[in-house]
């Protein structure tokens, strides 16, 4: 069916610098990927299990923002590897069933894209209303906007250009100016950008900063910090909706393609606007599991208001991190990382797992001398931790970021032949969710459960499922009205035990039973 493989899929994301390096240099590339698509997916359970990737940016860029700063929308960087690399992983991916994303970067190009030389060279080239160029006012930039990386004072969304006397937007680094979003010719350039890796094949796209790209056409001042109402000119503007029906439009040309937005837009009232009338994209990303403490009550209250906001024609999203985040074994403890997969794999909506997630990867504290990224976003970036060898079977070179300690012990190989291992638990689920109706497109609803217990029932053809997920280090129980047969635990060896009109769990611990 139309659709079915990104709302029943499990999604899979890879920062290709971290994944694997074929070639010795210390930074993953494509061919790396390419070899180890068997892990994701070999069509057994053994593997993982994804249905889908999505890759960060491999397009040849300076790498000021690793990437996110794009010199040539339609080329891999040398360091990547080549666009025959990129056919061949996406022949090899597509073998075993697994879609491929990739990340579009529209909001902004680097500084050094032809474009952009272009359009600074004069106040009259034809590229000069591609990016947005203002007159400072009383002596600073044309506005108080600030942008998203660097310290409070310096954050300035403005910078100078000493030749022609006009200032440039840029919501990230200076070296990633901000497209005119105004501008149909801009339209139109990013259109063929997603018909160029359409045409190639891939199945879609991450829309990075999708909530963003249009920004007010008076350059208006924004509210200050702490005004009560604070409508902001630079982001999240209505005539963004415009832009993502825009594309929707081309992605419906094709044949069963999809798009998911990087929206950050905190309140899920605003969020669901991004859904449209099922004519923008497909889904944005909700992102508000990033911002909770480890408490059921706040995963609840997210899930239930996500629910009853949602039309019938929106199809929700989850994850629990991503390559802007702290590692969510971090954040959540490493004892709670089953409780965490188990929700994740079982809400009803598109899981995202962020790679090494499934091994229980951590942030990785970076020595000062070793930081390489502007915002501080190196310790959820290092190398995948594949076996024991030297590096983690990442690199035989030095690698871009240091090897976690713990490598030795939290990797692939040492966790694929423990059945008690996370990476096993996660296989489990996963391939339990492919076979379940109720689990991939059932109904939820949340169940009674006493304080720190999270408890739900999905349920389609049939197919009754009970998950309940103890967030706290101490046992609880929830009641049900019938009976029960637990299918996958946290805790080993609980499979198949009956559950009489209740369920007793034990710390941190999660499991899903069988309904009747
Ligand atoms: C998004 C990306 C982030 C990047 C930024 C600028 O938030 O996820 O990694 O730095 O956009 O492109």
């Amino acid at each position: 069916m139309t659709g079915s493989w990104w709302r029943e899929g499990v999604f899979y994301q890879i920062y290709p610098r971290s994944f694997q390096d074929s070639n010795g240099d210390g930074v993953g590339d494509l061919a790396g990927i390419t070899r180890r698509l068997d892990h994701l997916n070999d069509g057994s359970a053994r593997s993982l299990g994804v249905q889908a990737i999505w890759l960060s940016p491999f397009y040849r860029s300076p790498m000021k923002d690793f990437g996110y700063d794009v010199f040539d929308y339609r080329d891999v960087d040398p360091i990547f590897g080549t666009l025959d690399d990129f056919d061949h992983l996406l022949e090899e991916a597509h073998r075993r069933g697994i879609r491929v994303l990739v990340d579009l970067v529209p909001n902004h190009t680097s500084d050094q894209h032809p474009w952009f030389i272009a359009s600074r060279s004069s106040r009259n080239d034809p590229k000069r209303d591609w990016y947005v160029w203002a007159d400072g006012r009383n002596g600073g930039p044309p506005n108080n906007w600030r942008a998203v990386f660097g310290s409070a004072e310096k954050r300035a969304a403005w910078t100078l250009d000493p030749a022609s006397g006009q200032y440039y937007l840029h919501h990230f680094l200076p070296q990633q100016p901000d497209l005119n979003w105004w501008n149909e010719e801009v339209r139109r350039a990013i259109d063929e950008v997603m018909r160029f890796w359409l045409d190639r094949g891939v199945d879609g796209f991450r829309i990075d900063v999708a909530h963003s790209l249009v920004k007010d056409k008076l350059l208006r001042n924004n509210p200050r910090l702490f005004a009560k109402r604070r409508p902001r000119h630079n982001w999240e503007l209505d005539e963004v909706h415009e832009i993502h029906r825009r594309w929707r439009r081309l992605l419906d040309e094709y044949d069963d393609r999809m798009a998911v937005g990087e929206v950050s837009t905190r309140k899920l009232s605003d969020l669901v606007r991004y859904y449209g009338n099922d004519d923008e994209l497909h889904m944005p990303f909700n992102f508000n599991f990033l911002r909770q403490p480890w408490k059921a009550e706040r995963f609840r209250a997210i899930v239930e208001e996500w629910e009853r906001r949602l039309p019938a024609h929106a199809w929700p999203d989850y994850t629990l991190t991503n390559h802007d985040r702290s590692r969510a074994a971090t954040r959540y403890g490493p004892r709670n990382a089953r409780v965490a997969a188990l929700m994740l794999l079982t809400l009803r909506g598109t899981p995202f797992i962020y790679y090494g997630e499934e091994i229980g990867m951590t942030d990785v504290p970076i020595p000062p001398e070793r930081i390489v990224d502007v915002d501080g976003r190196d310790p959820e970036r290092t190398p995948m931790q594949w076996d024991a060898a030297p590096n983690a079977g990442f690199t035989i070179g030095r690698p871009w970021l240091p090897i976690a300690a713990d490598a030795e012990q939290v990797n692939v190989a040492a966790q694929r032949d423990d059945p008690a291992s996370l990476f096993s638990f996660y296989r489990r689920v996963i391939w339990l969710r492919h076979g379940s109706p109720a689990l991939r497109a059932g109904s939820y609803r949340s169940l009674r459960a006493p304080r720190g217990v999270f408890a739900y029932i999905r349920e389609a053809d049939g197919e009754r499922l009970m998950v309940a997920l103890n967030f706290l280090d101490r046992p609880s129980s929830v009641s049900l009205d019938e009976n029960a047969d637990i299918v996958v635990s946290t805790s080993d060896g609980r499979t198949g035990d009956r559950l009489e009109h209740a369920v007793e769990l034990g710390p941190n611990e999660g499991l899903i039973a069988k309904l009747g």
